[in-house]
């Protein structure tokens, strides 16, 4: 089984994470898929350390994309490897960073992974802590992400991303913001180009569900079919 949400933001949604019923019927080998501002890759100190250490006592793996609200410094840190015909950073035994551009298949169906997105508090100085040039994708993330949906013919079951094409940000009430333009209109291209069942995000920290995709936020959202 699959459940994904989206935006934990390490301590600040974690009590609601903790609670949730439907984590707990959970079972060895489920998965729980986090949308990007997982933020729990944050501190080598107490408290991020011990919810590492939470979601990692689970049964369940805990997979996540990389949202902006991550340390990034911290994130790259830890080697690259292979899990499921993509690239990953092990977090731990049970904590798995599914990178930029890859295609991953998981209890028989196929996900593409994109990441990132553009922190507004960056410009509005309303906050120091978002530093990371690496919370945007780099040339290098969008060709690799290209490249490897035509080896997979354009065609997905699912896409995981952390921020919208820019095609539905009007749909979910947003607003474009320019610093994030390239990434919207890279993910409208992947969307005009894949065959895909439906698409996952976050970012907007709102709870949405259409035809074609979900806004994930509080609510957790089991995989369609599952
Ligand atoms: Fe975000």
């Amino acid at each position: 089984m699959i459940v994904l949400t989206a935006d934990i933001h390490g301590i600040m949604n974690f009590e609601n994470i903790k609670k949730s019923g439907i984590l707990k019927n959970l079972r060895i080998n489920d998965y729980f898929i986090v949308c990007g501002d997982f933020g729990i890759i944050w501190d080598d100190s107490n408290p991020y350390k011990e919810l590492l250490g939470w979601f990692d006592s689970q049964v369940f793996y805990t997979l996540f994309i990389d949202g902006n609200h991550e340390n990034f410094t911290l994130l790259n840190k830890y080697p690259v490897t292979k899990w499921k015909g993509g690239k990953i950073h092990q977090i731990s035994p049970k904590i798995i960073h599914l990178m930029r551009g890859q295609v991953f298949e998981i209890e028989k169906k196929s996900f593409f992974t994109f990441g990132g997105a553009f922190s507004i508090k960056r410009i509005t100085g309303t906050s120091p802590i978002y530093t990371w040039q690496q919370e945007m994708p780099n040339p290098y993330e969008y060709k690799e992400g290209l490249k490897n949906l035509k080896l997979n013919n354009y065609k997905v079951d699912y896409i995981l991303t952390h921020t919208a094409p820019k095609k539905w940000l009007n749909d979910i009430n947003e607003i474009e913001n320019k610093y994030e333009r390239k990434l919207n209109q890279y993910l409208d291209e992947i969307e005009e180009k894949i065959n895909y069942k439906h698409w996952y995000f976050g970012h907007f920290h709102k709870d949405i569900s259409k035809n074609k995709y979900t806004v994930l936020y509080k609510e957790m959202a089991h995989l369609n079919g599952d």
